[in-house]
């Protein structure tokens, strides 16, 4: 069974496509089976982290136009993608029964993975926290600014008090200055510990590198560009730490139990 680890921040720009594109390119690249899922569901742009095209997008999924599995693009030996639809109404306020029938058709395909990295969108809702919540990985994204971690701090409690999920990791994007950033954080979670019940796993402070834009510019991953960067030795350290965690297999909701409940009603 495919390993789903989701990456959200609530607040936008922190840099979630950025590691998604990156550590799903590390993984794939360790020779396990990698699907990569833009869930950002009509503002996609993961292809273009990635030099991928957006042919076949969530919306033509859900339209029926075309199966998931044509849809899955295959970017490298290891590597896979599906791409959501950019500036297409129709998945911006999302039903129950569209997240069911997400859930149904992910569920046909994560078994083929080994690991499955979800890019979901900005901001929090449920099109974020259902599939957040199912995943068995919970990676929270912040950069060390307060209205960044202040963002991921709701996102914990959501999650957590809504979905019973109880361990975390989290990754610091964007850091100026590695002891400054080491500073906040030991006082963000502090905090975290004594306001929520959870475990938090810091993974890793990635400092704010221009490259990372240029490499976009480029539609390429950072990690491609610059393969043998110690930058990209730390990615690569940080994606094996994430694989090595234990997986939360028993909370959260699961891929299973809403696929059921859309394979019920059709
Ligand atoms: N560590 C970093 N240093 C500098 N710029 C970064 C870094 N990580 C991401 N960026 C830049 O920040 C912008 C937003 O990143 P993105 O991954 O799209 O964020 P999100 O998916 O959270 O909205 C991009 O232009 C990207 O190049
Ligand atoms: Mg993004």
């Amino acid at each position: 069974m495919g390993n789903v680890i989701s990456f959200c921040s609530g607040k936008g720009g922190v840099g979630k496509t950025t590691l998604v594109a990156n550590l799903g390119c590390l993984i794939a690249q360790n020779h396990r089976k990698t699907l990569l899922i833009d869930g950002d569901w009509n503002l996609g742009k993961l292809n273009i982290s990635l030099g991928a095209k957006s042919f076949a997008t969530w919306d033509g999924i859900l339209s029926k136009s075309y199966s998931l599995k044509e849809a899955i693009q295959q970017l490298d030996d290891n590597l896979f993608f599906i791409a959501s639809p950019s500036g297409k109404l129709g998945l911006e306020e999302m039903t129950p029964d569209l997240r069911s029938q997400i859930f149904f058709e992910l569920e046909g395909v994560i078994k083929d993975y080994d690991h499955i990295l979800f890019d979901h969108s900005s901001g929090i809702n449920l099109s974020v926290l259902d599939f957040a919540a199912a995943s068995q990985q919970h990676v929270i994204v912040t950069t060390p600014e307060p209205t960044s971690y202040t963002d991921a701090y709701a996102i914990m409690k959501l999650l957590s008090r809504k979905y019973a999920v109880k361990e975390f990791l989290l990754l610091v994007m964007m850091s100026r200055e590695q002891m400054q950033t080491q500073g906040v954080m030991d006082r963000f979670l502090s905090v975290v510990y004594q306001q929520l019940n959870v475990k938090v796993n810091l993974m890793g402070i990635i400092p704010w590198d221009a490259r990372f834009s240029e490499a976009i510019f480029k539609r390429n991953a950072f990690v491609n560009m610059f393969p043998s960067d110690p930058l990209t030795y730390q990615l690569r350290k940080i994606s094996e730490a994430i694989l090595e965690q234990d997986v939360q297999i028993k909370t959260g909701l699961q891929f299973s139990s809403e696929a059921y409940a859309y394979k019920e009603a059709i």
